[in-house]
């Protein structure tokens, strides 16, 4: 018998819901009674240059933080008087103190912190969460304006900080490099909207497109650097996903690995696999280290209930999924990984399970590698398989973020455009 109890348990004790939740203690406005929690007039004063100078330094801070502090946002803050900074920080890590008791701890003396402007590219949060209130932290510090690149969408916070530091007499402005803030946090806000992970569909080809040879071999399409930035990705990343098609072609074995990469994470990455019919064997990779490193089935109605058994037994976590369909299936997993607080997941393939994800609208992000070999072959795949679209007009639209060379291959990161859908 397929269990979901396991996966909706941990879910339920420790889900999306409950992190919201965790966060209920708004902190009263100074002088008045309990927190109001309506969303703040959208205010958009006049930015200078100025501004936007120190509030680039504090996005750039802020980014430090990428893979350590999931599924809080990454946020950054510059404490700058009479025009020179005078203390800076930024979120290291989820639990941690934020980006503006950072900053504060980072000044010689709290007195410098006296008439000062705080730069902090996310709204200041104005409840006990994990940690005491920024907002409050920062009146009581003495700090006289306060710039903000954007409100946080959180719902326990939502426009409530901004206001608290207007109703204490701070100065505000929001908005500065407010697009630039945004996509620093762009899967924090997908989950905090959607209640789903930002995706991060990767895969390598070859010139001609393919991502294996017409007999199903993948590995290597690309060398040694290009994979080492793979194996980064993962390393900040909350999730692997990939269908059974890639776990019996490949074997893989879906870890973060190399001496390149930090060792500060804390979280563990876990492997999934989305199973219809077939399941992975209990001698593949994926399998064998299971009780080392977390591996989740997401099982539709149709797999053999004796083998999923064994497969229990040797450690796999399984969720059962109730769609039928297979994007269904992909909107029913995500909301899971998104119940389990996982911001950021990671799909490695293949073709058919792409394609599913595609056909969901779900695919946020394209890492694609370009190694220098040609397959040819019809019936060597593509990246994406599924039926495909027929007008080029239905085609989903992406943006080119960045493009590098790595060694002999290449590395394109698209992002979907949604401005223009
Ligand atoms: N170059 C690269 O970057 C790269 C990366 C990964 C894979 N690959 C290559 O790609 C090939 C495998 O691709 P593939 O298309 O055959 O396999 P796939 O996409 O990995 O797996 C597809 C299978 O997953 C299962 N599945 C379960 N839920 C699904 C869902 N919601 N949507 C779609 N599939 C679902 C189905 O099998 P059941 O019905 O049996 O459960 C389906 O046939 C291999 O040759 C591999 O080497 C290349
Ligand atoms: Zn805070």
């Amino acid at each position: 018998m397929v269990v979901k109890a396991a996966m909706v348990a941990e879910a339920e004790n420790f889900g999306f819901q409950e992190w919201i939740e965790s966060e209920m203690n708004p902190l009263p406005k100074p002088g008045s009674g309990a927190g109001d929690l309506s969303p703040a007039p959208k205010k958009e004063n006049a930015v200078d240059e100025i501004d936007k100078h120190f509030m680039a330094t504090a996005i750039e801070m802020a980014e430090n933080g990428r893979g350590l502090v999931e599924p809080n946002p990454m946020v950054g803050c510059v404490l700058v008087r009479d025009g020179e900074i005078v203390g800076k920080g930024w979120h290291q890590r989820f639990g941690g103190p934020h980006a503006e008791v950072e900053a504060l701890r980072s000044l010689e003396s709290i007195e410098l912190a006296k008439g000062s402007t705080a730069y902090v590219s996310l709204e200041p949060c104005c409840h006990h969460g994990k940690t005491p209130p920024c907002a409050k932290a920062l009146v009581d510090a003495g700090v006289s304006r306060v710039v903000v690149a954007m409100a946080d969408p959180f719902p326990q916070v939502s426009g409530g900080g901004i206001q608290y530091l207007q109703a204490a007499g701070v100065e505000t402005t929001v908005g500065v490099l407010r697009e630039e803030a945004e996509n620093l946090n762009l899967p924090y806000l997908k989950l905090v909207q959607t209640g789903r992970p930002w995706v991060i569909a990767k895969w390598a080809m070859t010139l001609d497109g393919r991502i294996a040879t017409r007999t199903g071999q993948s590995q290597w399409i690309t060398d040694q650097q290009a994979r080492d930035e793979v194996h980064r990705l993962r390393a900040r990343v909350d999730g692997i996903a990939v269908g059974m098609g890639t776990v019996i072609a490949d074997d893989p074995m879906l870890t973060a690995r190399g001496n390149h990469l930090s060792q500060e994470r804390t979280r563990v990455l876990e492997r999934f696999v989305f199973c219809r019919h077939r399941l992975p064997s209990l001698g593949s990779k994926l399998v064998l280290s299971a009780r080392e490193a977390p591996v989740t089935l997401l099982a539709g109605a149709a797999v053999d209930a004796v083998h999923l058994d064994e497969l229990r037994n040797a450690g796999v976590k399984v969720v059962a999924l109730e769609s039928p369909d297979a994007a269904a299936m992909v909107i029913e997993g995500l909301d899971l990984m998104g119940q389990n607080r996982m911001t950021n997941l990671m799909l490695e393939g293949g073709a058919e399970l792409l394609a599913s994800f595609f056909e969901a609208e779900q695919v946020d992000e394209c890492h694609v590698y370009l190694g220098a070999k040609l397959f040819g072959g019809q019936a060597a795949k593509g990246p994406v398989g599924g039926a495909g679209i027929d007008q080029i007009t239905d085609a989903v639209p992406y943006r080119l973020v960045s493009m590098d060379a790595l060694g002999n291959d290449l590395r394109a990161v698209y992002r979907r455009d949604i401005c223009k859908e």
